[in-house]
């Protein structure tokens, strides 16, 4: 491979590649949008090795034409606790139903995405890698499961995968299935550069009261070069740095302080925090450590793990390392996703972020989120700081600048609704603008509070509804708003307006879709299973789309 020059997987790997294009279904089930752009890199390369490929989203699996496919790919990805991506769950749970067809005769392979910081790693993909076998299909490459660095190990398995599909025999009778419902007449969007460029810090403002017990920046980014074509509800990925205090520590515990060169690279590469399971053996291999050894026989090192951190381990099983140990332990420091929270309608070569500082005490160590605790304690105005857009075309505006929206978004889950009043501003568009906003306290929480009377006065915002949690003894939530306005919610949802959310996955997110189908249960006197239809409906239909981490 080396010597032909190509990039790898990019080169057809089969002896001979099929005469006629052959049936290929790339599934994949994607929340953050990493399996998305798997799947069409994996179309991408099939039509050069002779396939014809149909990219197919969890959201639209029609399961019924499943057992007609020849071949599937499956691009899984699993999102918090082992959960499947929250567009995927009614597809999933179909396929993992028992009402879910057969599929002898269907040869197909899974390609698994995960993040080895959560108990459950790559719990989706393994799953459907056995329930396509259960139900009869073939499979012809093993699995893989990738971690955040999934670039290498994806490109590996989808050369795998195409050699292993590449028919021996001529292709037959191409039959076209009618396996995707149509999304509907997307506009296809202009490709953004993926490349990570250097920015500068222009404004860096804590948004919340110094009496706040929380710490909110505001950060104006700008490009040199003009600013990426990004939308309202893209992402931008920051390239953190560690702490260079934790970094001391590691290597004062590692019995390599005064390494000059490793301590740059634990600050700007390594992910120096998150432990799992396969990092502790890799320490235990490095090492031989005994101790360590026993935690990991007896079964306990996923308990272990939680609320702690590299730090913990290599103080808690003191070794000698070498800074190639340190190396092979830790993966390198992935890029941080934040929601844009500007329109470049109305920003010019900037994009605006909002980015809560985490700080928490565990095991009796303080400890800080890596990439929020870089830009609000050791970034400020003037910095350069590396970025890369990550494009989220399942959180859109409606196409339709005369439909209403009703934007759901506490805490910084409210930066992306800034940008949509921002879009919809600039461009003047009639749709009404509704927005549900939440935090602790009305005196020092309210995230953006002037814009948002500006935005009312100049007629870009419609309606505010506010639920500061903690100004009262009882916890108000923004669902419990949203149930309270509920015949109006249910109101403009019924004229077409489009619902989004955008803000904590595992408990908001959840609780606001329920409170969402209690409300059409409640307004239009509907079952919880027809209300729970209404709100699957919208869900389908695009009009309710989610934003969560
Ligand atoms: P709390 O911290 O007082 O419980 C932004 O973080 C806001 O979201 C806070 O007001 C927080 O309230 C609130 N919040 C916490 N859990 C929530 C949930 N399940 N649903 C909606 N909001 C929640």
């Amino acid at each position: 491979d080396a010597a032909s020059g190509a990039p790898a997987g990019e080169q057809p790997q089969a002896a001979a590649p099929p005469r006629a294009a052959e049936p290929l279904t790339i599934l994949f089930a994607s929340e953050s949008g990493n399996s998305e752009k798997l799947a069409g890199d994996i179309a991408k390369q099939a039509r050069k090795t002779g396939f014809k490929p149909k990219v197919v989203d969890f959201a639209d699996l029609d399961l019924a034409a499943l057992p007609k496919e020849k071949r599937v790919l499956v691009v899984a990805a699993t999102w918090g606790e082992g959960e499947p991506p929250a567009r995927a769950v009614r597809a999933y749970g179909d396929l993992m139903g028992e009402g879910a067809p057969r599929l002898d005769g269907v040869e197909f392979g899974v390609l698994a995405l995960g993040d080895t910081s959560y108990a459950e790693f790559c719990a989706i993909g393994k799953r459907l890698d056995a329930r396509f076998e259960a139900l009869g299909a073939k499979r012809v490459v093993d699995r893989v499961d990738c971690d955040l660095d999934f670039d290498k190990p994806a490109a590996a398995w989808i050369k795998d995968a195409l050699k292993a599909l590449a028919p021996a025999e001529p292709a037959g009778n191409v039959v076209a299935v009618d396996f995707a419902r149509t999304t509907g007449g997307e506009a296809e969007e202009a490709e953004v550069s993926r490349e990570p460029v250097t920015v500068e810090v222009v404004e860096h403002v804590n948004l919340n009261s110094s009496r706040s017990d929380k710490e909110t920046i505001h950060l104006a980014l700008a490009f040199e070069d003009g600013a990426p074509a990004y939308e309202p509800g893209d992402s931008l990925e920051l390239y953190p740095e560690n702490d260079p205090a934790l970094v001391d520590e590691i290597l004062k515990a590692a019995g390599l302080a005064g390494d000059a060169a490793l301590r740059q690279a634990l600050i700007a590469e390594r992910d120096i925090t998150t432990l799992s399971s396969a990092a502790i053996e890799r320490f235990v291999k490095a090492t031989g450590h005994a101790e360590a050894r026993r935690l990991l026989d007896s079964g306990e090192a996923r308990a272990w793990i939680e609320g702690r951190h590299l730090i913990d381990l290599i103080e808690t099983y003191p070794a000698k390392l070498s800074a190639a140990h340190l190396t092979e332990i830790t993966r390198p420091l992935p890029p941080r996703a934040y929601s844009i929270a500007s329109s470049r309608k109305e920003v010019g070569d900037e994009a605006h972020l909002t980015i809560a500082a985490v700080r928490y005490a565990s095991h009796g160590r303080a400890r800080t989120g890596v990439a929020s605790v870089h830009v609000a304690d050791r970034i400020r105005t003037g910095a350069k700081l590396k970025v890369r857009v990550k494009p989220n075309k399942h959180f859109r505006l409606p196409a339709d600048p005369a439909t209403d929206i009703i934007m759901v978004g506490p805490g910084t889950g409210v930066a992306p609704f800034r940008a949509f009043v921002q879009e919809r501003r600039a461009a003047e568009a009639p749709g009404r603008n509704w927005l549900f906003f939440g935090d602790r306290h009305f005196t020092h929480d309210f995230l953006y509070q002037l814009e948002w009377q500006d935005a009312l006065e100049d007629g870009s915002l419609h309606r505010i509804d506010v639920a500061f949690s903690r100004d009262q003894p009882e916890k108000i939530y923004v669902q419990d708003r949203l149930y309270a306005q509920r015949r109006e919610v249910v109101e403009w949802l019924e004229n077409g307006a489009h619902f989004y959310v955008c803000g904590d996955a595992k408990a908001m997110a959840k609780d606001v879709r329920a409170a969402l189908v209690r409300a059409y249960a409640d307004v239009k006197a509907l079952s919880p299973e027809a209300a729970e239809a209404a709100v699957a409906g919208l869900e389908r239909a695009k009009r309710y789309q989610q934003d969560v981490y």
